[in-house]
């Protein structure tokens, strides 16, 4: 096992519902470390430049809307096996489908409205990471 970093972001639902604690306690349970933390309200140009790999998709224009819909926690989680240890407990994109335990299946509303994003390679988690973090701000 590698200790890794990865990228996280506890979305507008889930900061509207008052649920960062609830969050953070189930990551750190999980074995991971909250290395890097800072809540922001994402402008309409952060959101469409992050998601941009999105934007041919139909649900493009409905995502960025609902990521500037609140605040956003962005994190840096570091841990033995980071990037899939974080997508194991955020669960599947899509609540309905994600296992019991799981971030999405207790909070998740919707596909969209889904609590949490999570890097999904260790080289996507690099650029995320460098797209709202400086290395002075993360702190292992
Ligand atoms: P996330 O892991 O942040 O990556 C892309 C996001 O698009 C996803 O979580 C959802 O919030 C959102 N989304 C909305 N509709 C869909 C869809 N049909 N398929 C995948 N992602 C969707």
């Amino acid at each position: 096992m590698s200790v890794e970093r990865t990228f996280s972001i506890i979305k507008p639902d889930a900061t509207r519902r008052n649920l960062t604690g609830s969050i953070n306690q189930k990551l750190e349970a999980a074995g991971l470390r909250i290395v890097g933390q800072k809540r922001l309200q994402l402008t309409e140009a952060q959101a469409k430049a992050f998601y941009a790999v999105h934007a041919e998709r139909p649900f493009y224009g409905e995502l960025v809307s609902f990521m500037i819909s609140g605040p956003v926690v962005v994190q840096v989680l570091e841990g033995d096996n980071a990037v899939a240890k974080n997508r194991a407990i955020m669960g599947a994109t899509n609540p309905a489908n994600a296992e019991s335990g799981t971030i999405r299946k207790e909070f998740a509303e919707s596909i969209e409205a889904n609590s949490v994003h999570g890097s999904d390679s260790l080289e996507n988690a690099k650029n995320e990471i460098a797209f709202f973090f400086s290395e002075s701000e993360i702190v292992g």
